[in-house]
């Protein structure tokens, strides 16, 4: 049996507070009967408050869009998993590409920044992809089974039961060139492969890959048929609350 769906919107660095809170109660009142999918959204550190008080007793989890590995301490400007989850978080994405790109992020933090909210009892959604040159040269499978391999050392397969992947090739990010269904399923499989190899069937066959770089309403449903394609992490089209809800509503009928 397929694991159940994830569709995640990840905010990046848009909206203030205010603006946040505007959309969060409007993607609430468009989303709350769609119960075929788990439905999480990423807005930034400083919306995190609001929005979880708006989404209070909606089906709508709330992560975050990166975290610090220590729990406290003099570390300026960064946030802990426990301050996450007070502030009503349950999910994390980590290592997405562009924190790896203007950020300095690593397979080797992103390895700690797992450990710290998989110890916190956060899921961490772990983002790996390959370049345009890396794809072209031929590299797609090295490059995620290093970030996979580097960044989910030492996690027993105990731990991977807690985690979520998402493939996102960073040439479809915020591109309009999503990547073919047959392409995102290809490297799906593989990776399930792999985890199928470390950790076995049950771990393999629960493991939620999200595919992610350009999803829109349009491209969802085809996506989602796919074997290994278990939800999304969408970026700008998780701006608007009605691009978002079509979103998770065309995933349901691909299903
Ligand atoms: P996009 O971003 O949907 O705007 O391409 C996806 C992501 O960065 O997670």
């Amino acid at each position: 049996m397929k694991p159940k769906p994830l569709i995640a919107g990840n905010w990046k660095m848009y909206k203030t507070g205010p603006q946040a809170s505007e959309l969060a109660s409007r993607l609430k009142s468009l989303v709350s009967d769609f119960t075929e999918v788990d439905i999480m959204i990423a807005p930034p550190f400083t919306a995190l408050g609001v929005v979880a008080e708006i989404l209070k007793g909606s089906p709508i989890d709330i992560g975050a869009q990166d975290i610090f590995w220590e729990t406290e301490g003099p570390y300026t400007g960064e946030i802990s998993a426990p301050m996450l989850k007070a502030a009503g978080c349950s999910y994390v994405i980590i290592g997405h590409s562009e924190r790896r790109q203007y950020f300095g992020e690593t397979n080797q933090s992103v390895n700690r920044k797992i450990k710290a909210a998989v110890g916190a009892g956060l899921v961490p959604v772990v983002c790996v992809g390959e370049s345009e040159s890396e794809r072209e040269s031929g590299q797609t499978f090295s490059v995620v089974q290093k970030q996979l391999e580097e960044g989910l050392k030492g996690f027993s397969a105990g731990d991977l039961r807690a985690v979520v992947i998402a493939y996102e090739p960073v040439w479809a990010i915020g591109t309009g060139r999503t990547a073919t269904r047959e392409q995102a399923q290809e490297v799906h499989s593989f990776m399930r492969n792999r985890i199928r190899a470390a950790c076995g069937n049950s771990v393999a066959n629960a493991l939620r890959i999200l595919y992610g770089g350009s999803v829109k309403p349009e491209n969802i449903a085809g996506l989602m048929a796919m074997e290994d394609i278990n939800g999304a992490l969408v970026g700008g089209a998780s701006l608007d609350a009605e691009s978002f809800a079509a979103i998770i509503r065309n995933a349901i009928e691909g299903l």
